[in-house]
């Protein structure tokens, strides 16, 4: 560990106390606040940093690692999901990854119920009418959605923000069913009152709204692929604060305009995929800009869990947060 201050650089703007608190503990340099750094930017940042500080929006893949310099010891991830950094290959060139898990769960699952609602009453379709010169007053039949009370919610990872929906969506009297790598403890089903099923195909096909909870991983890409969005029931919806990966954003979109699947509610996009525009044009979809863990309160949280990670790094230790490789 250097005896000199370490050599800290935030690849973009953190909440302004964290950033003071940086400031004071270590030489912080911090990236253009208006836009993701480019990629050459990034890379100097590797080379020159002790602890980099990244978000969703920096690949920092095998080649970038390879251009490192000696010092960088830590990647301090401001996020929890990890998928944009090649942990495995840091791990390799004794480069430690930690992230900021639990402190995006609740907005994350708050985000996904909100999605929920939205889709099965409307709530969009409601506004845009309000907004629009041709509301013509209530009328008995006009914009019936479906009752959420006694719906099947198949919640598609079952980790922290998965159990957060779940506790939810209890509440709104769903019915909660799973599927996951692992099946919880029978403690833990009976507390949430879900139910597991081993088989994604099964699940997928009974459920009246799929909520997707898990990490993008390789094992995870695709994972609600072209085959298994067919077997929705035609009037069940998908919703996904994950990340856009995870569904076959092509095949969904399909299936939303030959109506066999009916709705989508989306947090997360797959933008190497071409489907963003023409999901924007359909009226079953809500999409919204990435925003499930944006909120100030939130923002803080995760940056103080960056601030944790690092000083503990810095005092010799080992960051709370560290990601191992296949741990997401
Ligand atoms: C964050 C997220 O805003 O924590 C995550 O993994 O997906 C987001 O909610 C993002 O990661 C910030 O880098």
């Amino acid at each position: 560990m250097p005896s000199r201050r370490l050599s800290v650089v935030a690849t973009r703007r953190l909440p302004d106390r964290v950033e003071a608190r940086l400031a004071e503990l270590f030489d912080l340099h911090r990236g253009p606040a208006d836009r993701p750094m480019r990629r050459e930017e990034l890379s100097e940042a590797m080379r020159v940093a002790d602890v980099l500080i990244p978000n969703l929006r920096d690949r920092i893949d095998q080649a970038l690692l390879g251009q490192a310099g000696e010092n960088l010891r830590l990647i301090a991830n401001f996020g929890a999901g990890v998928d944009h950094i090649d942990v495995a290959t840091a791990r390799q060139r004794g480069i430690l990854v930690s992230n900021t898990p639990d402190v995006v769960t609740d907005d994350t699952a708050d985000m996904t119920i909100a999605l929920i609602l939205a889709l099965l009453r409307r709530i969009p379709e409601g506004l845009a009418q309000m907004q629009s010169e041709d509301w013509e007053g209530w009328s008995p039949d006009a914009m019936l959605g479906a009752r959420v009370a006694g719906k099947r919610l198949g919640i598609l990872g079952m980790g922290r923000i998965g159990q957060a929906v779940a506790r939810r969506a209890a509440a709104f009297g769903m019915q909660v069913h799973y599927h996951n790598r692992r099946r919880l403890r029978e403690e833990t089903e009976a507390q949430l009152k879900a139910r597991y099923w081993e088989s994604l195909d099964q699940m997928v096909a009974r459920m009246d709204v799929i909520s997707i909870n898990c990490p993008h991983t390789p094992s995870t890409y695709h994972l609600m692929n072209a085959r298994r969005l067919k077997l929705m029931k035609p009037e069940a919806v998908i919703v996904n604060t994950s990340r856009g990966e995870v569904i076959d954003q092509n095949a969904l979109t399909r299936l939303l305009r030959a109506k066999e699947v009916a709705g989508a509610g989306l947090d997360v996009l797959n933008f190497e995929s071409d489907g963003n525009p023409r999901l924007r044009e359909l009226p079953n979809v809500v999409l919204l800009p990435h925003m499930g863990s944006a909120t100030r309160e939130g923002r803080v949280e995760m940056g103080e869990k960056v601030l944790i990670n690092i000083k503990t790094f810095a005092d010799g230790h080992r960051p709370p947060d560290l990601v191992l490789p296949g741990m997401y």
